[in-house]
């Protein structure tokens, strides 16, 4: 793991925006993307900017059970507004959150994952460790998945909604072995409320109870963080 430190969540994001400009260079075409506060700044650059990705394929993490896409809250809203809507692509992917036949939906985002390798992944992380979706507990060989959320995951998002009650419970996410199957992953953290998992994920040890920690076990990742979230390591 490669862990880069930036004074400011602002020159981290640039940092990001830069991987992203040399994976286009070097013929990346297929994309994961990440939902969360913590892409905003690097959305935004890319808005601003005149990258390219009108032949590229972006497929994101995860995508709330029950919120259809144009639900202000789910995901596919998020993506549109901070990015799709200014950079369009050739294909964008999320999960469907409203189909609730779950087998369908799992197996046609897998097949989706299956047929557009992803070249660059960029991730967040939860403060209790989680990449997408995937909360403590998650099978490391998992694919595509109806999760439940944890009482913490609703607690850290429920400041995109009205009250807690609106938060939904359930996700669809993509699984830790698909995010494992990408050829280079990015993961920023930003703030002193993500120093502690932070410094579970690169110092500690390769456990479940941990999501993203399994991704000492990938030879190209590059973790970006602020002083904030790198105070502890
Ligand atoms: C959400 C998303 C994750 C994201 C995480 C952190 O639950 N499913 O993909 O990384 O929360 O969010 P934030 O960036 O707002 O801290």
């Amino acid at each position: 793991m490669k862990v880069l430190v930036f004074d400011t969540a602002a020159e981290a994001s640039a940092k990001a925006f830069d991987y992203f400009g040399e994976a286009l260079g070097k013929g990346a075409s297929v994309f994961g993307l990440a939902t969360g506060s913590t892409p905003e700044k690097l959305y935004e650059m890319m808005t601003q900017s005149d990258i390219d990705f009108t032949q590229a394929t972006s497929i994101n993490l995860d995508e709330y059970y029950g919120l259809s896409g144009s639900h202000p809250q789910s995901y596919r809203y998020f993506m549109e507004q901070h990015l799709f809507n200014e950079k369009p692509f050739k294909h964008n992917y999320l999960p469907n959150g409203l189909n609730e036949n779950v087998d369908e939906e799992t197996a046609r985002y897998d097949q989706i994952i299956a047929e557009n390798p992803i070249d660059l992944q960029l991730l967040g992380i939860g403060v209790n460790g989680h990449i997408g979706f995937n909360e403590p507990g998650s099978d490391f060989e998992g694919k595509t998945a109806l999760v439940d959320l944890t009482t913490s995951t609703i607690e850290a998002n429920k400041r995109f909604f009205e009250s807690v009650e609106d938060v939904p419970t359930k996700a669809y996410s993509m699984g830790i072995k698909s995010i494992m199957s990408a050829k280079q992953i990015l993961l920023l953290a930003f703030g002193e409320s993500k120093a502690e998992i932070i410094k579970a994920m690169v110092e500690g040890p390769i456990t479940t109870d941990v999501p993203a920690s399994i991704l000492q076990n990938h030879d190209n990742v590059v973790v970006i963080v602020d002083k904030a979230a790198a105070s502890l390591l």
